[in-house]
């Protein structure tokens, strides 16, 4: 039984990766990623100088979950560059993620993926801890559209959107009119949930000191939402676009879940960082044994095939 799945046309030996944010800035940290059994090495969000990221402390365990505002801690691009054909001989795909703060930014910081070995590459739209001036570029549909006209002729290798949790229908078809539009072949859905407040009651204090407290929600806390943004963009993309579900993948029942969905592969983040490299082979085995009880050969019998009641 194996769970080896395609994300716009490159082949993944198994459908469990790591998120973007969790332990992959460092190249120490990626080649941990590189030796486990992710099926590929997802590197951090980038963006174009070296950022310390938000003040300490910035991030909490919590039981169901991880909450945080790193605020893009990374060496900046131009050292990921360097790093790249140092995690090339792994041989597993590499996914850049990349975040500017202005068009030209995206724009310098695409090109430069475009021009390096990494396979694809993950524009982050959704970071929810960077104050911006007015509306998140996310939400602004018209400068998305700016966007993707400025960076749709750098070259050949997949552009895909990560995209935050849509609460509305409405946007996620705003949305896919625009991936039909730009023909961009996968989106990875959904970021940490923005604007969340975690409470201490007894200390009555905020749990993370920047942005006084506020900051992004992952785990399975969030897994509902991201399951039905996956359900929802496969209902209006089909097999067109790859779909990579995001948020509160714990075990193989949960990749299951994302799975039947429409989901073409899964990212874990929060239970990797509360469990290390090793949840990667586990989830794996664990959606194997689901797929092989349940008589499925392949993940793609089992795509999609979520029924209505
Ligand atoms: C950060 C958090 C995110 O959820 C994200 O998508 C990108 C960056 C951060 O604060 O570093």
């Amino acid at each position: 039984m194996s769970t080896k799945t395609k994300i716009a046309g490159i082949e993944f030996d198994s459908y469990i990766f790591n998120a973007s944010g969790i332990k992959d800035d460092t190249f120490e940290e990626l080649e941990e990623i590189a030796k486990s059994k992710s099926s590929a090495i997802m590197l951090k969000s980038c963006t174009i100088g070296p950022r310390k990221g938000n003040e300490e402390p910035r991030e909490i365990n919590l039981p169901l979950g991880y909450f945080q505002s790193e605020g893009l801690p990374n060496l900046g691009y131009k050292k990921y560059l360097e790093l790249i054909p140092k995690l090339k001989k792994y041989k597993k795909p590499i996914i850049a993620s990349v975040v500017g703060f202005s068009l030209e930014e995206y724009r310098i910081l695409i090109k430069a993926f475009q021009e390096s070995e990494v396979d694809l590459i993950e524009i982050n739209l959704s970071c929810p801890n960077i104050v911006e001036e007015g509306l998140p570029i996310v939400y602004d549909f018209e400068k998305i559209k700016e966007l993707l006209d400025k960076i749709s002729n750098l070259g050949e290798k997949p552009i895909g959107l990560k995209l935050p949790a849509y609460l509305c229908y409405v946007l996620q078809e705003k949305m896919v009119n625009l991936i039909e539009q730009y023909d961009i072949p996968f989106i990875s859905s959904i970021n940490s949930v923005g604007n969340s407040l975690i409470i201490d009651p007894e200390k009555e204090t905020t749990v993370i000191k920047p942005q006084r407290g506020f900051g992004g929600l992952s785990g399975d806390y969030i897994k509902p939402i991201a399951l039905g943004n996956v359900r929802r963009f496969y209902e209006l993309l089909k097999d067109e676009v790859s779909i990579i579900g995001v948020g509160g993948i714990r075990t193989g029942q949960d990749a299951f879940e994302f799975l039947l969905a429409g989901a073409d592969a899964v990212q874990v983040g929060t239970t990797f960082e509360k469990e290390g490299p090793s949840c990667f082979e586990r989830i794996n085995k664990e959606l194997e044994e689901i797929l092989q009880k349940k008589g499925y050969t392949s993940i793609q019998e089992a795509k999609g095939k979520l029924e209505y009641l």
